[in-house]
């Protein structure tokens, strides 16, 4: 939600900021601006909607913007106030001294704005970040200087933010700082660079700081200095980074997405690498630090995460209750954060989070710390936020995701969490050859990952055929209840196909009053489980109350043709491994119904990737 970009050197401001941007959309956002320091004034450019309509309105100021010597950017995403011009970024104080972008939320707005107004602060905008500005204005009055005035105000804040800020008097340097939002400073030469997120800088550098909670840094042409509120002066930590273009090109596909789906094999692969060397030999996960002592005496294990990862959360919890015989529960983050739950210094606390940035799990994690568990953190970014409170870190390694939907993410995360389980149940004693055949089978899946994806054509030409439907019922059992789940999130955000999902035998407990013709059942079949049986059961019952159905499955039953309208079939697989497989044609499902519709598939409406609000 929300990114910023901020420059300062002799390159094209303009150009920077707006290509910065332009990597940061798939954060989700709803209008842009920039604020240009140039001629000694400031200049902001404000346009809501799509980034091209404020590049199409700088274009038409072309001859306004001489030569800036540094600017900052902003795409928001709306949380206080209509997505407007007004309420774009960047602000201004009273008098427009002070320019500022923020990312986050100011909690005690309110409150702030109240006393700031009663001081003669003029507010333009309906948003909580116009506060900061006012506040920065009203302390550099009497401190005169905008590193002292930004650590007195940013004190008075309560919430999350990463900010930069420019003032009129001071044309040689950017300020930024950050608390509970990520923020990074790229080191150029003559030239530095500050943004939400590495894919903004790394056309300029890949030296890069990672800015810590409650530092401020001065960010000049060609130096960078930072220290903490308190003061104290913070030593530069520059880390370089691998740089990882490709994650942020398309690579010839029409979507992000859809290059993001076809890279599911090869990350799988990757993650198998080294880590089943010999089937005969145990997991090792150096990562997990967690003495094994104290995992072997592990009872209860709680799995925090949203969305796609609360998804794969919840296989992991049927994998190591399955494999481990530990008892696991999962529970959405933002329910777990605000009541009353049994986490204390025995629990391994299990958070799952593509982007390492999303609220409600990080605010998850630090009550979960701070009543003692132990944490292991399950993301993509091992350089985000939550990572600073895990104990343990599993990095999924499936690259920059840039489309919304998240997809190679969940199958890297299930992945991780099969390779986690196994090692749970070999820690705890469980006999190795109990696990040789999933061994076996899970180096087997990149391959099967690839057969999934031939049959591409096919799916295309059967999405079609279902777009026209306003409302579908997916419906799964045991591990693949949340294939059910995350294939019906997959269709609701891309396509806003109103699409929900039950466990199967749910339906007739009451959804089935839904199903008619109009209404079609979408479902998982995998054999050699007693779900199989009881889940065609379960889609008799939808036909005889004349739904369509659709079937994701591995049975070549020729019997099936006769019940199915729609069969999608993958390859032979185990129930306990087919999530990994039956989840993509889901994927490519949406992917085509959303494209066939002309849905915006990267950046569906009103979805952020980064989730950085409770
Ligand atoms: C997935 O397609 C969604 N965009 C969303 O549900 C996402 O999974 C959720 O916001 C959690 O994000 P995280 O994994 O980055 O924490």
């Amino acid at each position: 939600m929300c990114g910023i970009v901020g420059y300062i050197g002799n390159s094209d401001v303009v150009d920077i900021l707006t290509n910065g941007l332009n990597t940061l959309k798939y954060r989700g956002y709803d209008s842009a601006g920039v604020a240009l320091f140039d001629e000694n004034k400031i200049k902001i450019y404000k346009a809501v909607g799509k980034l091209e309509n404020l590049k199409a309105k700088l274009e038409t100021v072309k001859s306004e913007i001489k030569n800036p010597s540094m600017g900052i950017g902003h795409i928001r995403w709306a949380t206080h106030g209509k997505a407007n011009e007004v309420n774009a970024h960047p602000h201004t104080s009273t008098s427009s001294d002070i320019v500022v972008v923020h990312n986050g939320i100011i909690e005690n707005f309110k409150e702030l704005r109240e006393e700031l107004t009663k001081k003669g602060c003029v507010f333009k905008s309906e948003t909580d970040t116009e506060v900061v500005a006012h506040l920065v204005s009203e302390e550099y009055k009497t401190i005169g200087n905008l590193k002292d005035a930004v650590k007195k105000a940013l004190v008075q804040l309560r919430g999350a933010y990463a900010l930069c800020i420019m003032s009129i008097n001071e044309p040689e340097h950017i300020v930024c700082a950050r608390k509970n939002a990520p923020l990074i400073i790229g080191i150029g030469e003559g030239e530095n660079v500050i943004a939400s997120d590495i894919p903004a800088i790394i056309s300029l550098t890949s030296n890069i700081i990672y800015l810590n909670d409650e530092e401020v840094a001065v960010v000049k042409k060609d130096s960078v200095s930072i220290e903490k509120f308190s003061g104290e002066s913070v030593p530069l930590k520059i880390v370089k980074i691998a740089i990882e273009t490709d994650a942020i090109s398309k690579m010839g596909y029409k979507h992000y997405m859809l290059k993001e789906i076809h890279e599911q094999p090869s990350i799988v692969r990757n993650l198998l690498n080294g880590r089943i060397v010999d089937i005969n030999s145990p997991i090792e996960l150096p990562e997990i630090k967690m003495s094994k002592d104290v995992l072997q005496n592990i009872s209860k294990i709680q799995i925090i995460a949203c969305g796609t990862s609360l998804h794969a959360g919840q296989i992991g919890k049927y994998l190591i209750e399955d494999f481990a015989g530990v008892s696991a529960e999962v529970e959405s983050a933002s329910e777990y954060i605000y009541r009353k739950n049994t986490t204390d210094k025995n629990s391994l606390v299990i958070a799952i989070s593509q982007s390492g940035e999303t609220a409600d799990t990080i605010t998850a994690v630090k009550q979960a710390k701070e009543k003692g568990a132990y944490i292991l953190v399950i993301t993509n970014r091992p350089d985000s936020n939550i990572t600073r409170y895990a104990d343990s870190v599993l990095n999924v390694n499936a690259g920059i995701e840039v489309s919304v939907a998240a997809t190679k993410s969940y199958t890297a995360q299930l992945l991780t969490l099969y390779l986690f389980a196994i090692y749970l149940a070999e820690v705890k004693g469980v006999d190795v050859s109990n696990f040789l055949e999933i061994k076996r089978e899970l180096l087997s899946i990149p391959t099967k990952m690839e057969e999934v994806l031939t049959t591409e054509g096919d799916i295309e030409k059967k999405a079609e055929k279902l777009s026209g439907f306003k409302n579908v019922v997916y419906i799964g059992r045991g591990v693949n209840l949340s294939t059910a789940m995350e294939g019906a999130l997959k269709l609701k955000e891309i396509s806003y196909i109103n699409a929900n999902a039950y466990p199967a035998g749910e339906l007739k407990h009451g959804p089935i009053a839904l199903l008619d013709e109009n209404m079609p059942v979408v479902s998982v079949l995998i054999p050699g489980h007693i779900s199989y049986d009881k889940t065609i059961s379960n889609c008799e019952e939808a036909k005889a109350r004349n739904a369509k159905l659709i079937t994701v499955t591995s049975s070549n039953d020729e019997k099936l043709n006769n019940l199915f309208d729609v069969i999608i079939r993958i390859p032979e697989v185990s129930n306990v491994l087919s999530p990994i497989l039956a989840v993509i044609p889901f994927q490519l499902l949406a992917y085509y119904i959303s494209n066939f519709l002309g849905k915006d598939v990267d950046q569906p409406r009103n979805l952020a990737k980064s989730v950085t609000v409770e």
